[in-house]
């Protein structure tokens, strides 16, 4: 394994930069910590006795949806001296903008574990949600002269993302099949693109910096690249030079097969021998990193998904050189991760942690494991939903009629809808110019009978380029209060496709 020194990594990405961020440099008006004996007089940071907290008391639930108010689960007590190694008066206090040490420390265990890099020289830097991380990654990385691929289908913040920095974005084609090996971005057609840039559709844009993937569940599609695609993709990444952005918050979200026969089958509630360690090495699509001998993925992990999207925390996993780069990003821009939401993970996975440890003070590891139950348990219930809204989806009406087909996602919280067009729309020759308008349509129909969905072509990077696969619906499974209201939505979503499809 190659193990890269800072130097090397600076003088390998600097082309990579943003012009601004080359130019960059911080201003400090302080120097670190002073040392023992000395009086601290230089910080304005208020003594922790000016906090009005003494002390948080959490009630964890042991599994999602526990009704008993967390009686079961765990307790985790925070005050101004405990847990020790990350008490609320650190806490609550101005604190490191890369992340308080032991949370990092547990966020490097985890990838450790997980997802470890095939290189040297990788840190982590926390950040406020992924969507602040991406902001970073594209204010670090981008001009008004530099291009960055993605799905063609994607979250369509980091577009406005990419954009608002003056860069270019080109779609990349993808499959949507479900079919696992075929899954998600063309590697052909990517291939093609890259190969043939200067004759291509982008010629007039300067060839691509990165390229931004949803690789595990991708939103809106559900899709997973396969590890196959994974490595085809890194060898064009490598010999066109360019950075890949994996943006993974439905990683750990991943579905077991759904098998039409026995559609409530879970494997995560079936499989009594299921241990964290099986989730980790059966269950989960290892990231790019796990293949990034050269250095060059930036990888986001969110807690919003697992945990709450209120704490607004995540981290950037990437080498030491470019998290330098975000980490000055951070100076300048939001500082630390807000304290409170880095005690409550900490404190929460600290408590996790004890039952796989026989110390009061768990190890990392112990942590990581007392965790990783958490969104196991998650995938678990997500893949309970996934059933129940395939069942409901699979015996409307709409459906056995042949209406809309179900394109099954393989981790996530979405799934989409694709219209079935009979053969006289499809032979029309305008049929898919006019595909905004029957989708716009579609989606007035659909809210008549009492369902709200998103629509493939607001999700697309070019609608026109996309024009004739943008044609679907995104529905969530992860909002819903119960099974009941997600079977009424899917039984809502058959009479509308029926309605829709009885006027054209
Ligand atoms: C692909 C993708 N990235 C990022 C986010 C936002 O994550 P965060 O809440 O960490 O900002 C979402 C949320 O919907 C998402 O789908």
């Amino acid at each position: 394994m190659t193990q890269f020194d800072f130097g090397t990594l600076k003088s390998r990405y600097t082309s990579f930069l943003s012009r601004r961020d080359a130019a960059k440099e911080l201003v400090k008006f302080w120097d670190n910590p002073p040392g023992p004996g000395v009086i601290e007089l230089a910080g304005g940071m208020p003594n922790a006795g000016f906090f009005p907290i003494d002390s948080i008391d959490l009630h964890v639930v042991s599994h999602p949806f526990e009704k008993n108010h967390g009686k079961n689960g765990l307790k985790v007590h925070m005050d101004k001296q405990e847990p020790k190694d990350m008490p609320l008066s650190m806490s609550l206090q101005y604190t490191n903008t890369e992340g308080m040490g032991p949370l990092v420390s547990f966020a490097k265990k985890m990838i450790e574990r997980i997802n470890p890099p095939a290189y040297g020289g990788w840190n982590v830097c926390m950040a406020n949600g992924s969507s602040d991380a991406m902001y970073k990654v594209f204010e670090v990385l981008c001009d008004e002269d530099s291009t960055v691929m993605l799905e063609e289908f994607t979250f369509s913040p980091v577009i406005s993302n990419i954009k608002l920095q003056g860069a270019s974005v080109v779609p990349v084609k993808m499959q949507l099949s479900a079919d696992p090996e075929q899954q998600g971005i063309d590697v052909d057609r990517l291939a093609d693109l890259l190969d043939n840039w200067s004759v291509g559709p982008y010629k007039h844009l300067n060839k691509p910096k990165a390229l931004y993937t949803v690789a595990t569940g991708q939103n809106p599609t559900g899709m997973t690249l396969s590890p196959t695609k994974r490595r085809r993709i890194y060898e064009i990444a490598q010999k066109h030079d360019f950075l890949i952005v994996e943006d993974d918050p439905y990683g750990y979200l991943f579905f077991p097969p759904y098998n039409p026969k026995e559609p409530m089958n879970n494997a995560y509630w079936d499989d009594k021998s299921l241990t964290v360690q099986k989730y980790v090495d059966d269950y989960l699509v290892k990231s790019f990193l796990t293949i990034d001998t050269d250095a060059r993925v930036i990888r986001l992990e969110t807690f919003s998904k697992l945990y709450a999207p209120g704490l607004r925390l995540s981290f950037v996993v990437a080498n030491e050189f470019l998290i330098e780069r975000i980490f000055n990003m951070s100076e300048v821009t939001t500082r630390a991760p807000s304290g409170v939401s880095q005690a409550l993970v900490y404190g929460v996975v600290k408590e996790m942690g004890k039952k796989y440890s026989s110390e009061s003070e768990p190890s990392l590891d112990s942590m990581v494991t007392g965790w990783m139950e958490w969104p196991m348990k998650v995938a678990g219930y997500y893949t309970h939903r996934r059933n129940v809204a395939f069942k409901a989806l699979y015996e409307t009406e709409g459906y056995s009629k042949g209406l809309y087909q179900v394109m099954e996602p393989s981790a996530g919280m979405f799934i989409d809808l694709k219209p079935c067009w009979p053969q006289n729309e499809l032979s029309r020759p305008d049929h898919y110019d006019l595909i905004i308008e029957k989708m716009d349509k579609l989606n007035q129909t659909l809210l008549k009978t009492g369902v709200q969905v998103v629509l493939g072509y607001r999700m697309a990077v070019d609608v026109k380029a996309s024009k004739d696969t943008c044609d679907f619906v995104r529905i969530t499974i992860a909002y819903a209060n119960d099974d009941q209201q997600i079977v009424e939505a899917c039984h809502r979503i058959g009479k509308g496709f029926e309605a829709y499809f009885s006027h054209i």
